[in-house]
């Protein structure tokens, strides 16, 4: 007789305590080995696994399984013999006995191993997903996302907020990244969009009077991909009435102090804060990795007059500055070569070096500089014997993105990040516009939406670049987990803010009319935030990659190795969209 589904035990729950019980199990083989007259079997599912024994009439039905059968089995659970026990299994004091059993399914031999470590590649891994998310971390990877979507909801739940879905097909949103456009076929010629961030509509449900919004948002948006970027991927998307910076980062804190224990990361009850202006000099990065040092000095005030023109030259043109790497100046002239190379795909020229050791100072800028040259740069940078400065110069722009990927790439290198340690920080005091040297004119750093800070509102007209927003960004061991902002609600400002984006009256009407015209209709002062939840997840799996926290993620170049997507289409689709197949 066929138990129930859901009275059924999984395979990894069986324990001591349960010694002497009847069970039906299901789940798939591991592998088999064969005892002449006894057959061994793992038994595994999501939970675990256990270990099967055939023997006397059922040794025959043991000895044809195959790797990843489907089976169904009865039997009683037994203690292992004598000496068999496995301590590092949670199921490795019992066995099951079978008495009975069933193939549900055979398996063919799988195209990779189906284990933790297995030897296939990631092209392999996502063409077979199935296969590979069967790999027990994987099936614990999107156990653990499941958990801490439900907390999620459940939190937002308590602070009373109300998940709403907003539409998929929309028209284009103001991320700043390329849409994914879908044509529609009743109006030829005209496309939906698909929501970058449900930005608009979480601030309508504002106007609307909803007060507190909650939505776990796929979001879409067609731009570069890495490790921690996909085309699709999801946001814990929150908008609230009547709310400052301060509530939201109350907000967040109090969701993170829920959240992250579920893998026993204990985050502080209040995160540190950090100027967006302080962590690029120090850190070269928006979104500083705080756990290891490394961090940058400046040496412009050094370079005046030193004698060495290309530093008077950078000095002059932009900045200087440097880090010092402890215990680098045992670093050849080929490691130190490597790193000119590493940092000319960031714009610099290149990276000076200066070592300073037991025997004295060196440094290819010592000719020019002198031996006490030289070591007023060491001194100033704070190096001390066996250490290396290594010092970029040239546009602050360039400079800070080089240092600061330099400073990420040698502490990688050198195992200084303590994998242990966990740092929560938020960056406050973004600027509001960000200077475009190519296209000649400012955009919004984080969207047109963002409100400039009320003393700085003036400085729209005269000096843009001033301006401070008030926006953030909630950052995990040097991931941006999440950014928001405090929205403009006042019709002027707003104004203000699209003539210094260039965007006209008309424009404005054309793209946001529908959330401007809201706007005249009683529209409360409202901010909110969104988190990356595939980035949240990854960093509490311990993973380096979104794809390992995502079902069926896409690959670099955006295509789903597993349905073949993207894929050409009927002539006759594109036809009934009124659409020409490209040459
Ligand atoms: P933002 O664009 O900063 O803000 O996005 C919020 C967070 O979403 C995550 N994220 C991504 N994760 C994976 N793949 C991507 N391609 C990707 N792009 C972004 C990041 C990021 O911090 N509407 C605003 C939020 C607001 O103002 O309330 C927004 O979308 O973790």
């Amino acid at each position: 007789m066929t138990m129930s589904a859901w009275q059924r035990p999984w395979c990894g729950s069986l324990r001591r305590e349960d010694l002497g019980r009847n069970v039906e199990l299901v789940g798939w083989v591991r592998r088999s080995r064969d005892l002449g007259g006894l057959v061994f079997a793992d038994l595994r599912d999501r939970s675990g696994l256990v270990q099967l024994v055939f023997e006397s009439e059922m040794l025959a039905a043991g000895e044809g399984l195959s790797q990843q059968d489907v089976i169904l089995v009865r039997g009683t659970v037994r203690e292992r013999a004598e000496g068999q026990a496995n301590p590092d299994l949670p199921t490795g004091e019992v066995e099951v006995r079978v008495t009975e059993m069933e193939l549900l399914s055979h398996a063919e031999t799988p195209p990779f191993l189906v284990e933790d470590d297995t030897n296939a590649s990631e092209e392999l891994r996502l063409e077979y997903r199935y296969l590979d998310l069967r790999r027990p971390v994987m099936l614990e990877n999107l156990m653990l996302r499941h958990r801490v979507v439900a907390e999620t909801r459940r939190y937002f739940d308590e602070m009373e907020f109300v998940e709403v879905e907003t539409p998929i097909l929309t028209r284009s949103t103001p991320e700043g990244a390329r849409d994914f456009l879908v044509p529609s076929r009743i109006h030829k010629g005209s496309f939906y969009a698909l929501p970058q961030s449900p930005q608009l509509f979480k601030q309508l449900l504002q106007v609307a009077g909803l007060g507190r919004y909650v939505q776990i948002a796929r979001c879409f948006r067609d731009e570069d991909l890495r490790a921690d970027r996909q085309p699709e991927f999801t946001q814990v998307d929150v908008e609230a009435s009547f709310v400052t910076e301060e509530d939201i980062f109350v907000l967040i804190e109090g969701l993170f102090a829920r959240v992250f224990p579920l893998v026993g990361i204990e985050p502080p009850e209040t995160f540190p804060r950090m100027a967006y202006a302080e962590a690029m000099e120090r850190f070269g990065s928006d979104r500083p990795d705080t756990r290891f040092g490394l961090e940058l000095v400046e040496l412009a005030p050094l370079c005046e007059g030193c004698g060495f023109r290309v530093l008077e030259s950078a000095a002059a043109e932009g900045r200087v500055k440097g880090l010092v790497l402890p215990g680098g100046a045992g670093l050849s002239r080929r490691e130190l070569d490597a790193l000119t190379e590493f940092v000319k795909p960031y714009g610099a020229a290149g990276v000076l070096w200066f070592k300073r050791s037991a025997e004295g100072v060196a440094s290819p800028a010592k000719k020019a500089l002198g031996e006490e040259g030289v070591l007023r740069f060491l001194e100033a940078a704070g190096a001390g014997e066996g250490d290396l400065l290594l010092v970029v110069g040239g546009p602050r722009k360039v400079v800070l993105a080089a240092l600061g990927a330099l400073r990420l790439h040698l502490a990688a290198e050198r195992g200084l990040v303590p994998e242990d340690r966990h740092d929560f920080l938020w960056v406050t005091d973004f600027p509001l516009l960000e200077w475009s040297e190519e296209d000649g004119r400012f955009y919004a750093m984080h969207h047109p939406f963002t409100a400039p800070r009320p003393e700085d509102v003036e400085k729209l007209g005269s000096d843009p670049g001033a301006v401070r927003a008030r926006a953030y960004d909630v950052v995990m061991d040097g991931v941006e987990l999440g950014g928001g902002s405090i929205r403009i609600h006042d019709p002027e400002v707003q104004r203000r803010m699209f003539a210094t984006l260039g965007i006209g009256e008309e424009e404005a009407r054309a793209r946001f009319g529908f959330l401007l015209e809201a706007f005249r209709y009683g529209v409360p002062p409202h901010g909110g935030i969104a988190l990356g939840l595939d980035r949240m997840v990854m960093l509490m799996a311990g993973r380096d990659s979104i794809r390992d926290v995502i079902a069926f993620p896409k690959t670099t170049s955006a295509s789903c190795l597993l349905t073949g997507a993207p894929s050409g289409v009927d002539p006759a689709q594109l036809e009934e969209l009124g659409l020409k197949p490209s040459e």
